[in-house]
Formats: structure tokens, sequence, C-alpha cells
């Protein structure tokens, strides 16, 4: 049942904390500092393709730009999109990232891959799934079934096992900051979920126009997905940009009804640039709602903040998430709409 909530999504949103624990389970070592994953070694893999489709696409964007970090040609495509004519000749190593393992998209894209002689590794939620039967390996994401239509627990699942995976396959020196990190992940987004205070902002604002996601860097695809969660439970208008992409088009849309969401997490030259962004767009009379961990000072250019705790910056993006999922429930309770079953969705899309 739903434990008390009144939907599975908010139920699901507050497991996080359980899921991501057991995605790291006996996987990331906090003694002697290693990720240990249980696969065959990737040897071939010197550049690597993610396919997925919708939330599973922002995951693997995410994926795609921790394993770039760690000096591995990575790249996340749409799973739809995905043909001989991307591969351009090359074997890489391909994953497909699906929660379901079913999604017709993302077993097209991989099948593609296989039939050029592609290595494939399925990284999914679902043990059996035809993904998993048909990848070459199976990294499983463990974050227990899920039953909203909205994606939640299962996303920050993938991408915290794709972060896994970046250090496990660049496997080298895995700095021991990095993985107390990780390991204390869990426990950060109880605390987001312990002291957010979303619901006030949720109701002033769910008459809105329409409601823009601004991220850069690895808040960029937490602002996709932060737009895809709110349109699909809300049917409001909702869409999400790298930040610097504002000022090339975007900007004229800002309304005073339309509200702003912008990622501010860190104090590096993303953050300053993202929090520069944030100034053109509140002096433009759009209202800011900043998701910030308070490291600069963001506070005075938003009418609002919601704040995450410190971590590491590319670990941000999964606290700050917990503020967009609660965000985009809160509103959609507000408009009254059938939250865990959003109109014209289903969970698993088996056709192409
Ligand atoms: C969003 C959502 C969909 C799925 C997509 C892929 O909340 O649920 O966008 O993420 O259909 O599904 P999987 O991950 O099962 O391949």
């Amino acid at each position: 049942g739903k434990s008390g909530y009144d939907h599975y999504m908010l139920k699901e949103i507050h497991e996080q904390p359980r899921a991501l624990r057991k995605c790291l389970r006996e996987r990331v070592d906090g003694i002697d500092g290693s990720v240990d994953l249980d696969l065959d070694r990737l040897d071939d893999a010197d550049r690597i393709h993610l396919v997925a489709c919708g939330t599973s696409y922002h995951a693997a964007l995410y994926g795609a730009q921790v394993l770039r970090e760690r000096g591995v040609p990575a790249q996340a495509f749409v799973a739809s999109e995905y043909d001989r004519t991307t591969l351009a000749g090359e074997t890489p190593l391909v994953i497909g990232v699906t929660q379901s393992g079913e999604t017709a998209d993302t077993l097209g894209a991989l099948r593609t891959a296989r039939a050029a002689g592609a290595e494939t590794l399925a990284v999914t939620n679902t043990v059996g799934s035809t993904a998993a039967r048909e990848c070459d390996q199976a990294l499983y994401v463990r974050a227990g079934p899920e039953i909203g239509v909205a994606a939640t627990k299962t996303f920050a699942s993938q991408q915290l096992a794709l972060h896994a995976f970046a250090l496990w396959h660049s496997a080298d020196s895995i700095d021991p900051e990095r993985i107390d990190a990780l390991r204390s992940l869990p426990d950060q987004v109880q605390s987001v979920l312990d002291d957010a205070d979303v619901e006030s902002i949720a109701a002033e604002y769910a008459d809105s126009s329409a409601f823009f996601f601004i991220g850069r860097g690895h808040n960029h695809p937490v602002a996709l997905e932060g737009a895809l969660k709110l349109k699909e439970i809300t049917y409001e208008h909702a869409e999400g940009f790298p930040a610097g992409e504002l000022k090339h088009g975007p900007l004229a849309l800002m309304e005073d009804d339309a509200p702003v969401i912008a990622l501010v997490t860190g104090d590096g030259e993303r953050a300053r640039k993202t929090l520069n962004n944030v100034k053109e767009v509140q002096s433009r009379g759009a209202p800011v709602i900043a998701v910030t961990d308070g490291r600069l000072d963001v506070e005075q250019y938003a009418n609002h903040v919601l704040t995450v705790p410190e971590t590491d910056p590319t670990l941000a993006p999964l606290l700050a998430n917990v503020q967009l999922q609660l965000l985009a429930y809160w509103i959609a309770a507000r408009l009254g709409r059938p939250i865990d079953k959003p109109r014209h969705l289903a969970k698993s899309v088996t056709v192409e």
C-alpha cells in the first residue's frame, strides 16, 4: 500500500534514502575506498554510448558527464534517435539505461548496437527484464518496485549507479572524499526530505502560465528532469534549459507569472555563471525559485530559496532534484491532478 502517503509518488520520493543505500551496499566500500560492481571488466570500452528515454535519458546525460570527467569519452543519446549512423563505424560499449527494462525504443537501440558488434550493458531496476536478458551484462540499480508512473526514486538510483559505474570503470584511484560523499548521500537526501518546505511555494505558483528550469553542468540533466516531472503530473507547460542558453532565446518568454527554478549549487565557475543568469531573469521580472546549498549569495536575487546540504559538486544535483520532485508533486496536488496515473502516459512504453 501507500504506507499512509496520499500517493505512491510521495511514498517513493520518501523511499529514496533507502533505495540509495541499497544501490551502494557492498559496492562502495568506505574502508578501502574502492568500488566493486560485480561486473566483468569492459576492457575494450574506451568509448561509451548511453541510450535511454525520458527520465532515464536524463540519468544517462548525467552519467555521461561523470564518465567524461573521469576521462572516458561518453555520450548520451535519446534511444529512438539511435541508429547505425549514430555508431558511425565505431563499436563503443553501449549502456541501455531503463528502469523497466522493457522500453521498446531502448531495446531497439541496444539491438542496433549489438548487431554492429558492440558490447552492451543494461542499467536497470528490473531483474530478468528483456534489457537485462539481452545485454551482455546487467547492473541493477536496486530502487525497489516503483508504482507511480512518474519516475522518482528510480531516477536517483540510476544516477547513483551510473556514478558508481564511472568510478569503477575508470578504476585507478578514487578520491576518498568522493567515496565519503557517495556514502553520505542517502542521509543527505533524508535531511532534504525532513527539512523540505515546498507546499506554500507550490500553492503560490500553482496557477502560473509556465515553469522554466535552468541548470548548468551536472545540474543541467536535473533541470530537464524537473521540467519533465512537472509537465507529466501537473499538465502545465514546463521547460528545462542549460542556464547559459536562456539568453539565446528563451529569455523572450520571461513573464511575471512564469517562475524560473534555478539550480545553483557549489561556488565554482558554473555556479557563478548561473547566478548571473538568475540576475538576468530577475531583472526581466520573472519570479525566481532558487535551489541552492547557500555557498553563493543567491538569496538576494531569488523570491524563494529551497536549501540542500553541501556535497561534492557531482552529487549536488541528486539533492536538488528532491526539491524539484516535491515542487512538482505539491503543484499537482494543489491542482487536483491524478498524480500516480497521469493521463495518456504508461509506466512502461512497449511500442516504438
Ligand atoms: C518519466 C517516465 C518516462 C520513463 C521512460 C523510460 O517519469 O517515467 O519518461 O522514464 O518512458 O522508461 P524506462 O526507464 O522504463 O526505460
